[in-house]
């Protein structure tokens, strides 16, 4: 249907042989890939992370609020321009999510100030989300002040696997990193997370949860290491199969270079776009960060419309996407929320489109679709 679709899977025999590989040692979920996964996205982070696989990200957000404790009564400050994941889950434990604006319409990460704003007492957590790759610019002084508030930070890094502030890697900052390897993200897997922290009993507590509380697993007692288990604390099942671990190493080998490559074809589109009523976000980063460039954000010119824009895309075989709606739009949250106290969010996501990106897409395709939108705004 689409010839420009707004993601493309980065697979080849690799991925089909590390799968087919697993399926005949008939070992199917918590073992040596799981291991080796794990391992190796530890390196990746540096610093001595402890990592622990997953079903998915909303999974690895879920057990990071209560491996911090977070329950009835707190208030965890999110950003207002996010996945619904991030509020769904600070909802389903019971508190309540209050909502830091967007910073500019230049910088769509929320800032110290918009943290430092809808900080109370009753506030338990914060969590950071790294927007379509580019590293939140004020990580470095909210994880200061989450250290001198006692207040748990947790980074969503859904967005930017790689992505790094003087070096140091995103996922690394806060008490909990938040992985999602879905599909569309920069390392796919179909379904799949990771949390990191590099704090040893955190990370005890988050192995717990992610399976039953369980203090052995099945391997330890196949591999004769243990004849049975305790509970050390309620639990949940939210493990990864080792399928999955199997292509999650394969894509993470990978990833250095498809986060590279998308650097080139976003330059692409600035020198593209440049001069035109359209415009990107994050023009000014420091150089001292690394962006890992997980989407495509555009801003359309006001009073756009924006859904014709998308069908003349559409017309064109070009796929667009919106990131995203606001949460006040959505059924459970009308009421909870106002367009009012997130102005930022609130005119960004009005105007909000992503173009197509990903690593194997090539550069005469970046300027069939600048091409098109031009055409389309015009
Ligand atoms: C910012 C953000 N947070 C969390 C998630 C949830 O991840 P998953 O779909 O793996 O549960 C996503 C996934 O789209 C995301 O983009």
């Amino acid at each position: 249907m689409w010839e420009i679709q707004l993601f493309k899977l980065n697979f080849d025999h690799l991925e089909v042989k590390a799968v087919s590989d697993v399926v005949t040692g008939g070992w199917l979920s918590m073992g040596e890939e799981i291991n080796k996964f794990e391992t190796a996205f530890g390196a990746f982070l540096g610093d001595g992370a402890h990592c622990k696989a997953v079903s998915n990200g909303t999974a690895a957000l879920h057990m990071a609020l209560l491996a911090l404790d977070v329950g009835p009564g707190d208030e965890v400050v999110i950003p207002s321009l996010t996945f619904v994941a991030d509020v769904n889950v600070v909802n389903l434990v019971g508190a309540s999510p209050i909502l830091a604006d967007a910073t500019s319409l230049d910088n769509w990460n929320m800032s110290l100030e918009s943290v430092e704003q809808q900080i109370t007492e009753k506030t338990k957590a914060v969590i950071v989300v790294h927007y379509a790759g580019y590293p939140c610019r004020d990580i470095m002084a909210i994880s200061q002040l989450c250290r001198d508030k006692g207040i748990g930070l947790i980074e969503d890094v859904a967005h930017a696997p790689g992505a790094t502030v003087d070096g140091k890697v995103c996922g690394t900052f806060g008490d909990v990193g938040c992985f999602s390897f879905f599909s569309n993200k920069n390392l796919s897997i179909g379904e799949g997370g990771m949390v990191s922290t590099l704090d040893v009993e955190l990370n005890k507590r988050l192995g717990y949860l992610r399976s039953h509380g369980m203090t052995t697993l099945t391997l330890d007692r196949h591999k004769g290491r243990a004849i049975t288990y305790d509970v050390a604390q309620p639990g949940l099942n939210y493990r990864m199969d080792e399928m999955r671990a199997a292509i999650g190493s394969v894509q993470l080998d990978k990833l250095p270079a498809g986060n590279l490559r998308r650097g080139e074809l976003t330059d692409r589109y600035r020198s593209k776009l440049e001069g035109s009523p359209v415009t990107m976000p994050f023009a000014h980063q420091a150089s001292n960060f690394t962006s890992v460039y997980h989407i495509l954000p555009v801003l359309l010119p006001e009073k756009t419309d924006r859904v014709a824009v998308i069908g003349a895309l559409k017309e064109k075989r070009i796929q667009s996407s919106i990131h995203y709606p606001p949460f006040w739009d959505f059924t459970a949250y009308k009421g909870q929320f106002s367009p009012n106290d997130s102005p930022v969010t609130a005119d960004i996501c009005r105007r909000q489109l992503t173009l197509p990106l990903f690593p194997t897409m090539t550069e005469d395709e970046v300027d069939q679709v600048c091409n098109a939108l031009l055409e389309a705004i015009a």
